[in-house]
């Protein structure tokens, strides 16, 4: 599972609105100071038939009290492709947002801070991967979703943390260029010998801080305990972990989805809020937080959703020719997940 519809979606059934939801969830302190900002947020989104989409990193505030829906990057790209809302607010980086005007070109996509980028998206260009090309004839070009929509239009598809290893083993091939983050590159290898992995030495900025060290400390405090980690890790880190996996492959963990028994105790080795908005789904789970913030997906705010509806700012704009051949890649990613 890589998304989830929040209960604010199902008000029609139960009869509770967003509102009286979202008091259950967040803080009775905290709730005196959001609860106007997250009535006129509602308002303006039946007003201008907007959704919110929201990633896992996002702060509890958005994720319980605004986000109609919360995913990873794959979930979240697959929500932008079939929702019938007018105006999606991205609340994520900006990669995400340009996703979802890749696969929905009619819509408006506004993100409330466009100065939300991500270390991974900033570390190739467009022209980079042209040479690349030169440098690789024949040889196929797989992009992480965290890259700029200029990247996509000239690789040959897309993947995300959820189905880089099922992507690659969809082409069929001995050998493929992986670009931009070399820890997921490293992560797939592994999972596919029999694929040559030719990485770029990008990296995510959070993750990389990471070390093996760390967690083999966590653990001989606190011994039994389940250690989750996110691909983007270094190897160290990810030889230490009990299961890696995209940030809903991770939730799904902790919270017993498909089958498997609910740990008792996990570290979660990712972004720190994380942890913030699963442990409201897992109260039985005790959370070990190693803590890195992502200063991108920081940057947005309950205020800035807020003035994002008001404003119908910032929209998201794409070059036409840009986004047509960006969206080849992502669909070629989707359909990889269509076919299973
Ligand atoms: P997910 O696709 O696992 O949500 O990861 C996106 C991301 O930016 C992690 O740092
Ligand atoms: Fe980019 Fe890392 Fe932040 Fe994710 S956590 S958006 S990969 S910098």
């Amino acid at each position: 599972m890589t998304a989830t519809k929040r209960p604010l979606l199902v008000r029609a059934e139960d009869g509770a609105t967003p509102l009286e939801r979202a008091t259950h969830t967040l803080p009775e302190f905290e709730w005196d100071a959001i609860a106007p900002v997250i009535a006129e947020i509602d308002r303006l989104k039946r007003e201008r038939n907007a959704i919110v989409l929201a990633h896992n990193y996002m702060t509890p505030d958005i994720y319980h009290g605004v986000a109609d829906i919360t995913g990873d990057s794959l979930g979240l790209a697959r929500e932008a492709a079939r929702t019938d809302a007018d105006v999606i607010v991205f609340a994520g980086v900006h990669f995400m947002a340009e996703t979802a005007k890749i696969t929905c070109p009619d819509k408006t996509v506004l993100i409330p801070d466009p100065r939300a980028g991500c270390s991974l998206a900033e570390s190739l260009t467009g022209a980079d991967v042209r040479r690349l090309r030169e440098q690789y004839p024949g040889v196929p070009i797989v992009a992480y979703v965290n890259t700029s929509a200029e990247v996509k239009a000239e690789v040959d598809i897309c993947c995300t943390s959820g189905n880089a290893v099922e992507v690659v083993r969809s082409l069929g091939v001995d050998r493929v260029l992986f670009i931009p983050d070399q820890y997921l590159a490293a992560w797939v290898a592994t999972q596919l010998p029999e694929v040559e992995i030719i990485p770029w030495k990008g990296a995510c900025m959070v993750h990389e801080r990471f070390t093996g060290a760390e967690l083999r400390a966590y653990r001989a405090e606190s011994p039994g305990v389940q250690v989750i980690a996110h691909p983007e890790c270094p190897p160290d880190v990810l030889a230490e972990a009990d299961y890696v996996g995209s940030t809903a492959g991770m939730i799904d963990f902790v919270t017993g989805r498909g089958g498997r028994p609910v740990p008792e105790r996990v570290v979660m080795v990712t972004e720190c809020s994380m942890a913030d908005n699963v442990a409201m789904e897992a109260p039985g789970v005790e959370f070990v937080r190693p803590c890195n913030l992502c200063p991108h997906m920081k940057r947005i705010t309950l205020g800035k959703i807020l003035d994002s509806l008001r404003t119908m700012t910032h929209e998201v704009v794409v070059d036409p020719d840009v986004a047509e051949r960006a969206r080849r890649s992502v669909d070629r990613m989707l359909a990889v997940g269509a076919k299973r």
